[in-house]
C-alpha cells in the first residue's frame, strides 16, 4: 500500500524509534514496557506525513525527525491508555497482547506518561533546530495532546458512550477532530512551523491535515466494524461492545462512507490550492492511503 518513499520513511522511523529509550539506571522495566508499544509496529502515518509534508516544502526531511518521533510516543502514549480498562478495555494492539496484558495496569499508566514526557524532550534535544522553532513546535505539540486536544476528545468520547448517550453529528465531528484530528494536524503544521511558508500555503495545508484527521476516524470507526483483525492487529466490534457513538453508528454505513468521500473531495481541493512550484505527489498519495487502507 506504501509507497517506496514512504517506506523508506518508516524504516527510518521505526530505526531510530529502537534507539530512542534505553534501558536506565534507575533498574525498572519501565522501558521495556515503552519500548514494547512503542516498536510494536504501527502504520507511523503520523510521523511519515510530517516528514513528507516537510519534504514537500524544502526538499530535505531531517529537521522534522525530533517531531516526528515526539508525535509517535504521544500518539503511541494515547493508545496504551485508550486500551485500558476503564477505557475501551482492549486486549489486542499492533498485532501483540495490550500493555496492560503483559505489564499490568499500573505500569501501562506509568509507560504512557513517560512516552508523553519523552515526546518533548526530543524536541528539546534537537541540535538542528534553533530555540525559537522549538518553542513553536511545543506550544504546538502540547496544545495537540492536552486537555483542547487528544485528551480533550478522548474525554468527549469516553462521556458520549452508553446506550442511553445520544449525541449529534456536530458533537461526534467534534470528538473526531480532537481525538483524532489534533495529532494529524500536528503532522502537517510541525512542517509548516519548521519551513515557514507563506500564509496561503500554510491555510491550504491546515486546511487538508484537518480533512484527513477526519477521513481517519471515518475510516476507523468503518474498520471496527467492517474490517479484518489479522489486518487490522486490533479486536473488531470494539466500538459497538462499548456503545460508542460513531460515524456508522449514526449515519450507517453508507453514510459513512458517504462522509469519507467529502472529505476526501475536500483534501484534494486544498492540495489544488497550492503554489505550483510544490510537487504534491506524496500528500495526493496520503489520501489515497486513508481512504483505502485496511489496517
Ligand atoms: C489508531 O491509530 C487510533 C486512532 C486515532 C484511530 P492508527 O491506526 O494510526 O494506529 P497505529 O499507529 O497504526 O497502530
Ligand atoms: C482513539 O480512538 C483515538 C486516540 C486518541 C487513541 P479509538 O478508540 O477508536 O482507537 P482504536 O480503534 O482503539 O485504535
Ligand atoms: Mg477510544
Ligand atoms: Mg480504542
Ligand atoms: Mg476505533
Amino acid at each position: 500500500m506504501m509507497n517506496k518513499k514512504m517506506e523508506h520513511l518508516t524504516e527510518e522511523v521505526n530505526q531510530l524509534l529502537s534507539e530512542t529509550i534505553p534501558n536506565s539506571k534507575l533498574n525498572t522495566n519501565l522501558e521495556e514496557s515503552m519500548r514494547y508499544s512503542l516498536e510494536a509496529g504501527g502504520k507511523r502515518i503520523r510521523p511519515v506525513l510530517l516528514l513528507l509534508t516537510l519534504e514537500m516544502l524544502t526538499d530535505q526531511y531531517k529537521k522534522g525527525f525530533s517531531s516526528a518521533l515526539a508525535l509517535e510516543m504521544i500518539h503511541t502514549y494515547s493508545l496504551i491508555h485508550d486500551d485500558l480498562p476503564p477505557m475501551d478495555n482492549d486486549d489486542y494492539r499492533r498485532g501483540k497482547l495490550t500493555n496492560h496484558k503483559v505489564f499490568g495496569e499500573w505500569k501501562a499508566i506509568l509507560a504512557g506518561d513517560a512516552l508523553l514526557t519523552k515526546a518533548f524532550d526530543m524536541i528539546v534535544n534537537d541540535d538542528s533546530l534553533n530555540d525559537v522553532a522549538k518553542v513553536k513546535l511545543i506550544k504546538r505539540l502540547s496544545f495537540a495532546s492536552g486537555h483542547l486536544g487528544m485528551v480533550g476528545g478522548q474525554t468527549l468520547d469516553m462521556q458520549s458512550e452508553g446506550a442511553e448517550t445520544n449525541i449529534d453529528l456536530d458533537t461526534l465531528e467534534k470528538i473526531h477532530n480532537a481525538k483524532t484530528g489534533a495529532l494529524l494536524k500536528f503532522a502537517v503544521m510541525a512542517a509548516v512551523d519548521i519551513a515557514e511558508p507563506e500564509n496561503e500555503v500554510s491555510n491550504a495545508l491546515e486546511s487538508y491535515s484537518e480533512h484527513l484527521g477526519l477521513m481517519f476516524q471515518i475510516k476507523d470507526d468503518l474498520l471496527d466494524i467492517y474490517g479484518d483483525e489479522a489486518k487490522l492487529g486490533k479486536a473488531v466490534g470494539s466500538d459497538i461492545e462499548n456503545d460508542k457513538s460513531t460515524y456508522v453508528s449514526l449515519l450507517g454505513q453508507q453514510g459513512a462512507e458517504d462522509k469519507l468521500k467529502h472529505h476526501t473531495d475536500k483534501a484534494y481541493k486544498c492540495l489544488n490550492q497550492l503554489p505550483k512550484q510544490y510537487n504534491t505527489d506524496n500528500l495526493v498519495y496520503i489520501i489515497e492511503l486513508f481512504n483505502n487502507r485496511e489496517s
